[in-house]
């Protein structure tokens, strides 16, 4: 079984360029089959408002569904670098509930590091959960929590003034003492220009290649999420037909009389049943 990664280790990687690899589990069975795979990282996010509960967005998430997910995912993957994801107002009010809340992910869910939404707007909420000793990874780019403000789930950055935005977002986040950073849906080319001036290991969701590390949703990589599949996505299987065909096929062999088979039966002890015969026809 590989080592759990660090913090360090991720540094490790950025400097000698060896691509770190995240996706996301929300369960323990994919969390297992996470570190079976040998991912680096696993991130809980927030996103299983949509991927597990059918919301339309993240808003509604709370931070009690969050950290069950976490709890799930962390049996799962005892040997993963977790990241918590921090829901829609949990931070956002004042530095105290981010602090809070983020220190709840560590305590109950034994998480090891949190991640959290924004760039210069949150350098406050950044310091001060660094400063109680958690790990911070920073998200900017295309925020899905504040996606209303944003005009939708848009790529960022692509004129040459959203992109210095987006340039002075991700200073901010490394100025505030956050760890590593996550950019979200922006060209390549400015990706690849913060990752190239931020000591700190960058990671890309539709983000290109430049980063130092990719992440995806696992229910995309998968086939499972089906209400849209944004444009980074690459779908590696498609359990979503996988699990469909099986159902159907279930459904046709009970219908049918194929299911359940003899082998499918607990059989009674030998002798037991001429006696439970024989007991039935007594009354
Ligand atoms: O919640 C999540 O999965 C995320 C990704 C969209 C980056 O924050």
């Amino acid at each position: 079984m590989a080592k759990k990664k660090a913090i360090h280790d991720f540094y490790r990687m950025k400097a000698s360029g060896e691509k770190v690899t995240w996706l996301t589990s929300y369960d323990f069975p994919t969390a297992q089959f996470a570190e079976a795979a040998g991912l680096d990282m696993i991130l809980v996010g927030d996103s299983l408002g949509m991927c597990v509960y059918g919301y339309n967005g993240t808003v509604s998430v709370t931070m009690d569904q969050c950290i069950v997910h976490c709890e799930a995912v962390r049996r799962g993957a005892p040997n993963t670098f977790i990241v918590g994801d921090m829901p829609f107002m949990s931070y956002q009010a004042s530095d105290e509930d981010a602090v809070r809340n983020a220190g709840r992910f560590l305590k109950e869910a034994d998480v090891d590091a949190i991640k959290l939404e924004g760039g210069v707007r949150v350098a406050s909420r950044i310091k001060a959960i660094v400063e109680a000793g958690i790990v911070v990874i920073g998200h900017i780019g295309l925020t899905p929590q504040s996606s209303g403000a944003l005009g939708g789930h848009k790529a960022q950055g692509r004129t040459a003034r959203d992109a210095a935005m987006v340039v002075e977002d991700a200073l901010a986040v490394q100025e505030a003492g956050a760890q590593m950073l996550l950019v979200e849906a922006v060209p390549p080319e400015v990706a690849e220009y913060i990752t190239k001036q931020l000591t700190i290991p960058v990671f890309s969701i539709g983000a290109g290649k430049g980063c130092d590390g990719q992440l995806l949703i696992v229910s995309d990589l998968i086939g499972q999420f089906q209400a849209f599949t944004p444009k980074f996505v690459k779908k590696y299987c498609d359990v979503a037909a996988m699990i469909t065909n099986a159902m159907k096929a279930y459904c046709e062999d009970v219908r049918g009389g194929r299911f359940p088979e003899d082998q499918h039966c607990y059989h009674m002890i030998e002798g037991e049943k001429d006696k439970f015969i024989a007991d039935m026809e007594k009354q």
